[in-house]
C-alpha cells in the first residue's frame, strides 16, 4: 500500500483507535478496525523454526504450539558461514509463515556471544559482528521475499539472561559501535528487516525502549530503517516516553492500560499527536505490506521441510578433530553409544522451542545396519542408571571396530531467562567417554550443545564432530557426516576456550545485579585471544574437511589507497584431495604496528564458502571498502582510518594464517589532535609544525632541561633527560625560568601552532 492511502486510512482514525493500534490483541496479534478495514496480524517465533501458537498462550513456549519443522539453531547457523544457506533458511521460513498466515516472524537474533555461559547462545550466530550480520541480513531477505517481516532482535546489547528485564549494560562507545551495534548494522541496511525487536534491558542506565538515540537518531536517521520498532515481549518502560524514542508497537497486549495513557497523552499536551501518527503509519505499513502477499499460494510440505532441515544441519556441523578415523567405512562394526543418539539434543528451550514435526536420530536411520549397535550409556534424567548403562557401553565398544559417542549438554543447560554457570558437561559423560577411550582406540565423539563446553577428554579421542544443536534433522546429517556421504564443512563462529576463566568478559560477568559492566570492551572472542596469544582449545574459524584445500595467488588490486577508495582482494583455492567439497575462505585485516590506537591483532572483515570438485580451481574474489580498515574513533563520534600498512590475510582460522599481503591506508581527511598546554613536548616536537615552531624556539632559548647532555660519569645520561623532556606537559616549559615565556605567550605560540595545522585539523 502507498503511503498516501496509510495516510489517508491515518487520518480517518479517533484518537482512540490510534492509541489501541500500539499495543497487541493478545499474545501474538495486533489489533484490528473493523470499521476501517484494519485487520489484526499474527506474530510468531522464532527464529529456528515456526512457534506459532494457538488457542492458549504463554511466554516460555510451554503450551503447544502448531506443529512445524526445526531448523538448526542459530549456533549451527553461524557455523554454516554461508550467506547462500541462510537465505534459503529464510525462504523456507518466509513460506512456512504464509502458508500459517504468520505476518512476522521473530528473528534472526543476532546478539553477540559476550561469554560462554549466556543461556541464549544457541539462538546467535557469533562472537564476531560482521558475520552475524551479513548472515542475518540473508536469512531476513529469504524470509521477507515472500511479504513477510522479520524482527531482528534483541536490540541491543543483550547478553545475559540474568535480570535480562532490568540489568543495565555498561559499554563504551566504540564497543558499543564496533561489537554490539554492529552485530545489527549490516543487518538492518542490507536486510532491510519490517521490524527490530527492543531488548529489555537498559544501556548505560537507559531502558532500550526509550533509547531515542538508538531507536531513532542511529537506527533510522543513520542507517535508513523505514520499519517498526516492537518491544521485546513485555519490555515497555514508559510508554510514552518509548513513542517519543521512536518504539512503535507495544507486545503483547497492554489490556487497555498504555492504550489509555497514550491518549491522556495526547489531550494533555504531553505527547504531540503527529509522534503518535508517525508510530501508526509504521504499524499500518507492517499491516498492508503483508496483505500485498497475500495471493501468494503457499503450502507448508512439513516433509520436504524436513529433509531441507537435514541437509541444512550437515552444512552447519564443524568437524573439531579428525585423527584419521571419520569417515567411517561401511564395513566396520561400530558401537553408537549414547542416548542423544537415540534422541539427539536439537533445539534449546524457551520461545524458541519448536513442537517438531518429526525427529531424526541415528539410531531411526541406522537401525538396519547389521554392522552397528546401539546403547544408551548415560541417561540425562536419571544419572543413577549411570554405572549400568556405561557397563553395557563399554562391553560393545570393546566388541566393536570404532565408537561412536553421541554426548553434549542436557536440555535444561541451555535455556532462556537462565545462564550457564559453567562449561562443564555432564559428569557422567565424560566418565563414559574416557572409559570408552580406554577400551577402544577408534573413538569419536558427536556433539550436541548449543555453545562451547569444556573437553578435558578431548587428548584420548580420536575424533569430534560439533553437530550443536542440530534441528530435528541432525540425526540424519550427523550419520551422512559420519559415513563420509556429506564432507564437512562448518567453521566455529566463536572460540571454544579451554576453560571459562580464559574467557575476556570472565571478571566482569554476573557479576552485579544493577549493573553488567562491559570492562573487557572491543575485545570479545578471537579479538581478545588472539591479540594476548591465549591457547585455546578451538578458535574462531577452525573446521576440518575429508580433502584438502590449497591456497595461492593472493593478489591487491592497489598497494596505496586512501579510506574513500575500494580495494579488490583476490586468492584462487583448490580442492586438491579426492572428495567435493566446500572451503570457508576467510580475510582478516590486521592494523598497522604503527598505529597509536589500541586494535585487535586482527578482525574478521570477509568470508565466502566455496564448492570445489577434486583438483577444481577458484579464484575467490572480495572488495573491502573504508569500514574494512576503520575503527570507531570517539572524539569524532565517526569511523576513522589511520594512516599506515594494513595487512590483508588469508586465513585457516584466526589462529592460522595462509597467505599475507600489504598495502597502505590513509586518511582522505586525517583527524588532528588539537595540542593545548598540558599536551606533551614530545608530542608537539613530533608533529611537523610544532617541530618548526616549537623546536625552533626552544633551540633559540635552550631551556636547561639538561635533554642531551651526559653528565660526568652517567651513560646515557642525556638520552634519559630528553626523554624525560618529552613526557613535560608544554606548561612545564612556564617553570624553565631561564627561557624567560610567561602564560599568554606560551598560549600564543600553541594557539599559533594549531592555526597553522587547522587546514587539516577536524577534531
Ligand atoms: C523473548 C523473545 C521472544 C518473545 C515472544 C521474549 O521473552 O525474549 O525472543 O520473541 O518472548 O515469545
Amino acid at each position: 500500500m502507498k503511503s498516501e492511502e496509510i495516510a489517508e486510512i491515518v487520518s480517518q482514525m479517533t484518537l482512540e483507535e490510534k492509541a489501541s493500534l500500539c499495543s497487541g490483541k493478545d499474545f501474538w496479534h495486533t489489533k484490528d478496525i473493523r470499521r476501517l478495514g484494519i485487520r489484526e496480524i499474527m506474530m510468531a517465533d522464532g527464529p529456528n523454526g515456526l512457534r506459532k501458537q494457538e488457542g492458549a498462550c504463554d511466554h516460555l513456549g510451554v503450551n503447544e504450539s502448531v506443529e512445524a519443522v526445526c531448523f538448526p539453531t542459530g549456533s549451527a547457523l553461524g557455523a554454516s558461514f554461508d550467506r547462500e544457506l541462510l537465505q534459503n533458511v529464510g525462504d523456507i521460513l518466509g513460506n512456512e509463515c504464509r502458508a500459517e498466515s504468520v505476518a512476522i516472524l521473530l528473528g534472526p537474533g543476532v546478539n553477540m556471544k559476550r561469554s560462554p555461559l549466556c543461556g541464549r547462545n544457541f539462538e546467535y550466530f557469533s562472537e564476531d559482528p560482521y558475520l552475524a550480520s551479513e548472515l542475518a541480513a540473508a536469512e531476513i531477505q529469504g524470509v521477507q521475499a515472500h511479504h513477510i517481516g522479520c524482527c531482528i532482535k534483541h536490540f541491543l546489547a543483550n547478553n545475559q539472561e540474568q535480570f535480562r528485564m532490568s540489568i543495565s549494560s555498561e559499554v563504551d562507545e566504540r564497543t558499543l559501535r564496533e561489537i554490539y551495534l554492529g552485530a545489527f548494522e549490516n543487518a538492518v541496511k542490507k536486510g532491510k528487516p519490517w521490524s527490530v525487536m527492543s531488548s529489555y534491558n537498559r544501556i548505560n542506565g537507559e531502558y532500550v525502549a526509550d533509547s531515542r538515540k538508538f531507536l531513532t537518531e542511529i537506527l533510522r536517521e543513520e542507517w535508513g530503517f523505514e520499519g517498526a520498532v516492537i518491544t521485546d515481549w513485555g519490555g515497555v518502560s514508559d510508554r510514552i516516553l518509548g513513542l517519543r524514542a521512536g518504539l512503535d508497537l507495544e507486545m503483547p497486549s497492554s489490556y487497555g492500560v498504555n492504550d489509555k495513557r497514550i491518549t491522556e497523552a495526547v489531550k494533555s499536551g504531553e505527547l504531540e499527536i503527529e509522534i503518535l501518527d508517525e508510530a501508526i503509519r509504521r504499524i499500518l505499513k507492517l499491516i498492508t505490506d503483508f496483505e500485498e502477499g497475500k495471493e501468494k499460494n503457499a503450502v507448508f510440505d512439513r516433509e520436504k521441510d524436513h529433509l531441507a532441515a537435514g541437509e541444512i544441519a550437515a552444512q552447519c556441523a564443524v568437524l573439531l578433530k579428525n585423527e584419521g578415523i571419520l569417515p567411517l567405512h561401511d564395513t566396520q562394526t561400530v558401537a553408537f553409544i549414547g542416548q542423544y543418539a537415540f534422541a539427539p539434543r536439537y533445539q534449546g528451550g524457551g520461545s524458541s522451542h519448536i513442537n517438531s514435526f518429526k525427529v531424526d536420530s541415528a539410531f531411526e536411520i541406522l537401525r538396519g545396519n547389521p554392522n552397528v549397535k546401539f546403547v544408551q550409556g548415560y541417561c540425562d534424567e536419571d544419572e543413577s542408571q549411570s554405572g549400568m548403562l556405561r557397563e553395557e557401553a563399554l562391553q560393545t565398544a570393546s566388541e566393536s571396530d570404532a565408537a561412536v559417542i553421541f554426548a553434549g549438554l542436557p536440555d535444561n543447560y541451555e535455556i532462556e531467562g537462565q545462564d550457564r554457570t559453567h562449561m562443564k558437561m555432564p559428569e557422567q559423560q565424560i566418565r563414559l567417554i574416557e572409559e570408552v577411550a580406554r577400551v577402544n582406540s577408534n573413538v569419536a565423539v558427536v556433539l550436541h550443545n548449543g555453545s562451547p563446553i569444556e573437553m578435558p577428554w578431548l587428548d584420548k579421542v580420536n575424533a569430534v564432530l560439533e553437530m550443536y544443536l542440530g534441528g530435528e534433522g541432525c540425526g540424519r546429517a550427523a550419520c551422512d557426516l559420519l559415513y563420509g556421504k556429506t564432507n564437512p564443512s562448518g567453521r566455529l563462529a566463536e572460540t571454544f576456550p579451554m576453560k571459562l576463566e580464559d574467557n575476556p568478559s570472565y571478571l566482569y560477568y554476573h557479576r552485579g545485579r544493577d549493573k553488567a559492566e562491559y570492562r573487557e570492551g572491543i575485545y570479545v572472542g578471537y579479538r581478545y585471544y588472539d591479540t594476548k596469544n591465549i591457547p585455546v582449545l578451538f578458535p574462531f574459524g577452525h573446521g576440518l574437511s575429508y580433502t584438502n584445500f590449497a591456497y595461492s595467488n593472493l593478489g591487491l588490486s592497489e598497494k596505496r589507497i586512501t579510506d574513500m577508495d575500494l580495494l579488490d582482494v583476490t586468492v584462487d583455492v583448490c580442492n586438491t584431495g579426492s572428495l567435493p567439497g566446500k572451503e570457508v575462505v576467510l580475510l582478516f585485516v590486521a592494523p598497522p604496528d604503527t598505529g597509536t590506537i589500541n586494535r585487535p591483532a586482527k578482525e574478521l572483515k570477509e568470508f565466502s564458502k566455496v564448492e570445489l570438485k577434486p583438483g577444481e580451481s577458484r579464484s575467490v574474489k572480495f572488495t573491502l571498502s573504508k569500514r574494512a580498515f576503520a575503527y570507531y574513533e570517539e572524539s569524532i563520534h565517526d569511523w576513522y582510518v589511520e594512516k599506515g600498512k594494513y595487512r590483508i590475510l588469508i586465513c585457516k582460522s584466526a589462529q592460522e594464517v595462509l597467505l599475507e599481503g600489504e598495502l597502505e591506508v590513509y586518511p582522505e581527511k586525517e583527524v588532528t589532535e588539537v595540542f593545548d598546554l598540558t599536551t606533551p613536548i614530545g608530542i608537539i616536537l613530533k608533529d611537523p609544525v610544532g617541530q618548526q615552531v616549537l623546536g625552533e624556539l626552544m633551540a633559540a632559548k635552550k631551556p636547561r632541561t639538561g635533554a642531551g647532555r651526559d653528565r660526568p660519569g652517567e651513560k646515557d645520561n642525556g638520552k634519559m633527560l630528553e626523554a624525560m623532556t618529552a613526557q613535560l606537559p608544554l606548561r612545564a616549559l612556564l617553570s624553565f625560568r631561564d627561557m624567560g615565556i610567561g602564560h599568554a605567550k606560551l598560549q600564543q605560540i600553541i594557539d599559533k601552532i594549531n592555526l597553522m595545522r587547522s587546514d587539516k585539523c577536524v577534531k
